[in-house]
């Protein structure tokens, strides 16, 4: 039995910085509102042909596949999380092992929303830990700003998301007192539609009925959002998943050095943090350059905390999401 330990990080993001006042051009809301509901005061957008789901993922891999030291053709597995592939299938993990040059080795994609990373490194962990597979590359990335409703209908929903992705070389670890510890992952499928884009689907409106129907008002294919019922499940789901993760590892709340929550709403950090009474230390976010990048905003906000030389070998880190689904997870982390 092994353990399986991030051995490199990387993250990219688009250079199109827009602000909040940019969006205050072309729909109704303003940098206070959003600031004051979410704490983003700018994320970023891909400009078509400059960037995609996949050539984003690929640009935050290569600099993780970098920091690791694993050459390319000792990679094992990808495993790719996102909710805004660059095809309706195949999904972007083949893309990726294209882009790279990398052997014909599996190629797994996660549809787990703002939960996807912390399933995906689950997942990994899983055949590390087993033996199975050596050095696995996870990848999160998210093109959100191209699939968003832009008018004022949509402002709920659509000055919260941002595009940008993560990655991280997992590799083998012998000493089974460091890397991920557990991981714990939940869903509760009741609450499907509180935050979903429901077409198109083949189980419901699919691509010709949406045209067939020619229907202006049609908001099928933007993102809905309950907005203040998902936020009431998140603060709730988010301290669970945490207390989980530390009670199935005999440690206390003292005992985290590094919380990275899934930067979903600044509120929603800020309440967890209140909650666990977690020093500014102890937690990072990032959503206020990034917006919510679902499942990437994990790992861009890992990567940006160890960049900053905020986690150190031995730290106790919990990663946690909550989102669409709904889906929630944690993992622990001894680094
Ligand atoms: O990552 C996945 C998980 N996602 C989340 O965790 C998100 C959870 N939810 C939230 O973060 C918050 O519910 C939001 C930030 C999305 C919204 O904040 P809220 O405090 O729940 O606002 P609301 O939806 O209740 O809207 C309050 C008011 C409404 O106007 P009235 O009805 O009071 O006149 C909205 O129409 O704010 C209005 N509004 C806006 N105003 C300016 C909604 N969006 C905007 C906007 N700019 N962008």
């Amino acid at each position: 039995m092994y353990h399986s330990k991030i051995t490199g990080l990387g993250f990219y993001v688009p250079d199109n910085v827009v602000t909040n006042d940019d969006l205050a051009k072309i729909m109704d809301t303003n940098d206070e509102w959003i600031q004051e509901r979410t704490g983003i005061k700018e994320r970023r957008h891909i400009k078509r042909g400059e960037d995609t789901t996949t050539s984003m993922g690929v640009k935050a891999a290569k600099i993780a596949i970098e920091r690791s030291g694993v050459n390319n053709d000792e990679i094992d597995f990808i495993v790719f999380a996102t909710i805004s592939p660059d095809f309706y299938f195949p999904g972007p993990g083949v893309a990726l092992q294209k882009e790279l040059g990398l052997k014909t080795i599996g190629a797994l994609d996660i549809r787990n929303q703002c939960s996807g990373f912390v399933y995906a490194l689950s997942v990994a962990d899983q055949y590390i830990k087993t033996g199975m597979y050596k050095n696995i590359l996870v990848v999160a990335s998210e093109v959100q700003s191209l699939g968003l409703d832009m008018t004022d209908r949509g402002r709920g929903v659509s000055v919260i998301f941002g595009d940008g992705a993560g990655a991280a070389m997992l590799s083998r670890e012998e000493d089974v007192t460091k890397g991920i510890l557990s991981t714990h992952l939940h869903s509760e499928g009741e609450y499907a539609k509180e935050l979903a884009v429901l077409a198109p689907g083949m189980g419901g409106r699919w691509v010709t009925d949406i045209i067939a129907d020619n229907n202006p008002e049609d908001e099928s294919y933007f993102p809905y959002m309950n907005g203040q019922f998902v936020f009431k499940n998140a603060v709730v789901r988010f301290s669970e998943v945490i207390n989980e993760g530390l009670q199935a590892n005999n440690l206390q709340v003292s005992d985290i050095d590094m919380l990275i929550p899934h930067q979903a709403n600044l509120r929603i950090s800020q309440f967890i943090q209140q909650k666990f009474k977690l020093r500014d230390d102890q937690v990072f976010n990032n959503i206020q350059k990034y917006g919510n990048t679902t499942a990437a905003s994990i790992p861009i906000a890992l990567t940006e905390a160890w960049e900053q030389g905020k986690i150190k070998e031995g730290d106790t880190l919990v990663l946690a999401a909550f989102g669409s689904g709904f889906t929630w997870a944690s993992a622990i982390i001894k680094w």
